[in-house]
């Protein structure tokens, strides 16, 4: 089979962003075997058509995954388990900010973001788990893409840069994702699993009309770096933390 010797890994949102980043950056490693998930066919098909077009060296395909529908996420674990059998690491990525300003109920946007950025990656994992028990790699991992507009302490901050931030829902959400962080560092720890919480910073992509280089922004390839070290096993020793590029967010 072309893949048994590669490294399989499954990120969610991938069809632009930080998460497309990540996905061309680990694809220039031949053993690396990308699945590129994305809610939207197309843009999945647009994203992956793009890095084939680059020769890189690794292998992608597309895994179309809705991670606000329990359905869709099943049916993408079915699918990646009668092709491929296993995964070896999985990017919880996908998410969404909300709308700035707010024209949707506090309930309407608070369930939004909860189901797409914490409840989602929960059913994701949970699905993924039983392939990611089968890796042939040493260590498997878990990398929650998470931010820290969801620290408590960095909140609380008045010397953080970001405090003025409001996006209620994103933050509560980001926090809830951190605790799942913990929940999941707890129980497959023992396994031998290593899972993290990652917070890119202030990146270029499409998450919202702030995230722009000319406003301050970091280049999308510095956002998505880190994960590849991550991956590569660079941090293991941080197993359950709360990482950014350059060290770790208090919680
Ligand atoms: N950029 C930053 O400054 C920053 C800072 C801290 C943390 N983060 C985190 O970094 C991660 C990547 O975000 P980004 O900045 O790259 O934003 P982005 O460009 O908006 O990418 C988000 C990706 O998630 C996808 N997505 C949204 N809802 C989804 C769903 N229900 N199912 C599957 N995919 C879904 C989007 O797909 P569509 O194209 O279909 O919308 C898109 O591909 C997120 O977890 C974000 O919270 C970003």
């Amino acid at each position: 089979m072309p893949f048994n010797d590669k490294i399989i890994t499954l990120i969610t949102g991938a069809n632009g962003g930080i998460g497309f980043e990540l996905a061309s950056q680990l694809l220039a490693d031949g053993k690396n075997f990308v699945l590129l998930g994305s809610r939207s066919q197309e843009k999945g098909e647009a994203a992956v058509q793009e890095l084939k077009k680059r020769s890189l060296p690794g292998t992608v395909e597309l895994v179309q995954v809705d991670v606000s529908d329990e359905q869709s996420i099943a049916k993408a674990a079915g699918e990646v388990e009668e092709k491929y059998s296993r995964i070896d690491a999985l990017v919880n990525n996908a998410a969404i900010a909300g709308e700035t300003p707010p024209t949707h109920s506090l309930p309407r946007r608070l369930t939004a973001a909860f189901l797409t950025n914490s409840t989602g990656p929960a059913i994701v994992v949970e699905s993924f788990a039983p392939l990611l028990s089968k890796s042939t790699a040493k260590t498997p991992r878990i990398v929650n893409v998470t931010s820290g507009a969801g620290s408590i302490s960095l909140r609380l901050d008045s010397e953080n840069p970001h405090q003025q931030m409001k996006v209620v829902p994103y933050r509560m959400s980001k926090a809830a994702l951190n605790m799942l962080t913990a929940c999941q560092a707890y129980e497959y720890g023992p396994l031998g699993w290593k899972v993290f919480a990652f917070c890119p910073g202030f990146t270029a992509s499409g998450l919202s009309d702030m995230n722009k280089e000319e406003l301050g922004a970091k280049p999308t390839r510095e956002g998505a770096s880190p994960i590849v070290d991550i991956l590569a096993g660079k941090r293991d020793g941080e197993h359950g933390g709360f990482l950014h590029a350059g060290g770790q967010h208090p919680w």
